[in-house]
């Protein structure tokens, strides 16, 4: 059995070194080693305890408001409690290191800009981004009343300060379109980038799951980072099976010799 260690080869070493501009595309996976459980995994994934059906459509918020902020008001307490680990730091260096770099994430936390990156696109919207159902209007986040309890409970949407209509969670649910101008900036990275780094995704929801596909026909080296086998291991170039927090640093240390630096402040 080769270590993780060995599976980051010299040749995908001078692949990252070379590449002119890679573009990373992250999943749950990413901010599991947090503390932000992933959607699919057998055990703990969200998706194993909660119906998709019930809390993650704009019928299910229709249907029960209160149920539906209540789930993703206490997924955004999570979320602001958790802190980036040193896969973000690795690829805010891998951002140093390339002439040009992109991230995509499919994740509603905000890890990747805690760890330092600056231009983060959200594919998928974010928990710290309600807006009003109504008329669309931003809400004030910190004037948000704290969630009451480690456990998801019914909390009634609060109202919006301009229209009066409920808020509802910044998030794109199934059956709604991405955010186009983000979904098309993806597209066209893909087709330009070098390397393509999909980390911590199970590569089944589209159109996020299409872009390896897109980066890989445009010639791009395919890397993919996850512990598990993915719908993506017969298109990637290279799988590292294993953990973000540990083979992202390593894979950094191995093309440039150094581990990430210590969290920014
Ligand atoms: P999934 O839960 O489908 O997949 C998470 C992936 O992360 C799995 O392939 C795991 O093997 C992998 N993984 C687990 N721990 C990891 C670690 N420490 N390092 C690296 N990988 C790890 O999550 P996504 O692919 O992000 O959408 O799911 C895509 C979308 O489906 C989500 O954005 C969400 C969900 O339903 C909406 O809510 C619209």
């Amino acid at each position: 059995m080769p270590s993780d260690r060995d599976l980051i080869s010299d040749v995908l070493v001078r692949r990252l070194r070379e590449a002119r501009y890679v573009v990373a595309l992250t999943g749950a996976g990413m901010s599991a080693e947090s503390g932000v459980p992933t959607f699919r995994d057998a055990q703990e994934g969200l998706w194993a305890r909660y119906s998709p059906e019930q809390l993650a459509t704009p019928e299910a918020f229709a249907a029960d408001p209160a149920l539906v902020w209540g789930w993703y008001d206490w997924r955004r307490q999570l979320a602001l409690s958790v802190r980036p680990h040193a896969g973000h730091r690795a690829l805010v260096e891998v951002a140093r290191r390339v002439p040009r770099f992109a991230l995509f994430t499919q994740n509603v936390d905000d890890l990747h800009e805690q760890a330092g990156l600056a231009a983060v696109v959200h594919l998928h919207g974010s928990l710290h981004a309600p807006r009003c159902g109504t008329c669309g209007r931003a809400a004030d986040v910190a004037a948000l009343p704290p969630a009451p309890s480690r456990e998801p409970g019914r909390i009634e949407p609060p109202r919006c300060l301009a229209c009066g209509g409920r808020l509802r969670p910044g998030v794109v649910w199934f059956g709604e379109p991405l955010p186009a101008e983000a979904l098309q900036a993806a597209m066209q990275a893909a087709g330009e980038c070098d390397l393509f780094l999909s980390v911590g995704t199970s590569s089944l929801v589209y159109p996020a799951a299409g872009l390896p596909g897109v980066a890989s026909r445009a010639g791009a080296c395919v890397v993919q980072v996850n512990p598990a086998p993915t719908a993506l291991d017969a298109v990637a170039d290279f799988n590292l099976a294993g953990p973000a927090g540990v083979l992202l640093p390593r894979l950094v240390e191995a093309a440039w010799g150094a581990g990430p630096g210590p969290p920014r402040a």
